[in-house]
């Protein structure tokens, strides 16, 4: 099956009115030219509705770094339901970040409830796993993204990822300009998608798994090249007009190849 390529822009906690404005307008001049492609920003969620104006009727989606796991609206201060990110045009939302993870205590089970309260809203959740250096250095990757992994497909059953992203990002890999080698990636790819074949063949053949951690302009083509790599989530190389376009380009050149 071929799966459309997506490359997301995690904007992270940066960006404001000007210079939004300015790397919006540049993504949305090309969008036209790379169709093959499905491009999404995530900028924090202060700009997600003036970032939405500015891409207008351009083919770029809208989508959140996080959201609320509460089924219903209420008394939590400081978070956002999904419903709310629904209603300011997002489609997609970020769940599991390593930094959600790692700085904000969300384990598996929150991450989950993330997960399906994303669902509920009618928002495609892009589910982040990966593991640490440590893990990996004591050969507990696979583990680790079995029971990421696995967790969520518990708690939401495997049907739930015909409308989800998977995003396999070593933690060891982001912001650090070590990006995983394409064979590591490719790798990591293949056993989450197997992971998904053993509950339903259709589904893995479905599901968009993307790479991210330190992708760059001189990187992605090689990173995409894998069968099993359906694009990237782009942290600081989605903040430069140039940088994450030539990303979009590489996945472009793949998909037409
Ligand atoms: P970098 O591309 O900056 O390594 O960040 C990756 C990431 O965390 C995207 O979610």
């Amino acid at each position: 099956m071929k799966r459309r390529k997506l490359i997301a822009g995690n904007w992270k906690m940066n960006g404001s009115h000007k210079a939004n404005a300015e790397l919006v307008a540049a993504i949305a001049a090309r969008a036209p030219e790379l169709g093959l492609v499905e491009i999404l920003v995530c900028p924090p969620a202060v700009y997600l509705e003036s970032v939405g104006r500015h891409i207008g009727n351009a083919a770029v989606a809208l989508g959140a770094q996080n959201l609320c796991e509460q089924a219903a609206p209420g008394a939590f201060t400081g978070e956002l339901h999904g419903a709310m990110l629904a209603e300011v045009g997002c489609r997609y939302v970020i769940v599991g970040h390593s930094e959600r993870r790692a700085l904000y205590g969300e384990d598996d089970s929150r991450v989950a409830q993330k997960f399906l309260a994303a669902q509920a809203c009618g928002l495609t959740p892009i589910l982040c796993v990966g593991e640490t250096l440590e893990q990996r250095q004591s050969g507990q990757t696979e583990d680790v993204l079995e029971l990421q992994l696995g967790k969520v497909i518990l708690a939401a059953g495997i049907q739930a990822f015909a409308r989800a992203v998977i995003a396999y990002e070593p933690v060891w890999a982001i912001g650090t300009g070590h990006a995983a080698t394409p064979a590591q990636a490719h790798e990591a790819h293949a056993f989450l998608r197997g992971q998904l074949r053993g509950h339903d063949a259709k589904i893995a053949d479905s599901t968009r798994v993307l790479y991210g951690g330190s992708v760059k302009a001189d990187n992605a083509a090689v990173l995409f090249a894998g069968e099993d790599v359906d694009g990237g989530l782009i942290g600081g190389a989605s903040l430069k007009a140039a940088d994450f376009l030539a990303i979009c380009v590489a996945a472009q050149a793949r998909a037409a190849g």
